[in-house]
């Protein structure tokens, strides 16, 4: 079985308290004949994101729920880098937003700090989502999946779909709309898709059939 291949059994923990993550990650896997419990169900604490890339917070929060539990641990990061803005809001995407969250005010920061930065093509305006899935092995390296998409920041919000900082996101392999104008099959669907969430679980999948990981 490739699964035993990769060092997964039939259970896996998903080291996420983010309920949405969790369904996501059961669907895809539910047809491998693997049971996700997530970190939360096992009674894990939430680990502090102390790394400064997407790969090491990924990596970190899945070898916590490893190490806790004796068994394998899928975690994810994500985030968006601007380049003009030296990479920013990237691992603290989410934090931008305060607590509570409010995307609104960080896309507002983002489009605020454009505009000092003198930032007003699309080329100087270049941005990418990144996404990596780290999974944690008891005895064996962690494997890491990361999948990027590339686009550009827009220069007001456009779009009420999607969430975080899908309304001033175009990507460079669509049609010019941002993610917050796409249904989720645009963003995520197809055999290529666009976001970089989907294609981090696309290597994982063809980890799982067979193929490698990065
Ligand atoms: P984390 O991976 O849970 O630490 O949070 C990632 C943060 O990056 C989210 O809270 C969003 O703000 C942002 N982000 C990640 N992926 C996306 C996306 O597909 N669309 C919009 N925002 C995203």
């Amino acid at each position: 079985m490739t699964k035993d291949r990769l060092g997964i059994s039939d259970r896996l923990i998903l080291a996420t308290h983010n309920e949405g993550k969790l369904r996501e990650f059961r669907e895809l896997l539910a047809p491998m004949g693997i049971t996700v419990m997530s970190a939360a169900d096992c009674g894990l604490p939430e680990p502090e994101e102390t790394e400064t890339t997407f790969a090491g917070n990924a990596e970190l929060k899945a070898v916590a729920a490893m190490s806790a539990t004796g068994l394998p641990a899928l975690a994810d990061d994500s985030g968006v880098t601007v380049e003009a803005l030296n990479g920013d809001p990237g691992v603290y995407s989410a934090r931008w937003a305060g607590e509570p969250r409010d995307f609104g005010m960080a896309m507002g920061l983002v489009l605020d700090k454009l505009a000092t930065a003198d930032a007003t093509t699309d080329e100087a305006r270049g941005a990418a989502f990144v996404a990596v899935l780290a999974l944690a092995r008891p005895g064996a390296e962690t494997l890491l999946f990361e999948g990027r998409c590339d686009g550009h920041i827009t220069d007001a919000p456009r779009g009420g779909l999607g969430f975080g900082y899908d309304p001033i996101f175009v990507p460079q392999d669509g049609d010019g709309r941002t993610f917050g104008e796409m249904s989720s099959e645009e963003k995520h669907g197809g055999e290529r898709p666009l976001s970089h969430r989907a294609r981090a679980v696309a290597l994982f999948k063809a980890a799982l059939e067979g193929g490698g990981a990065r």
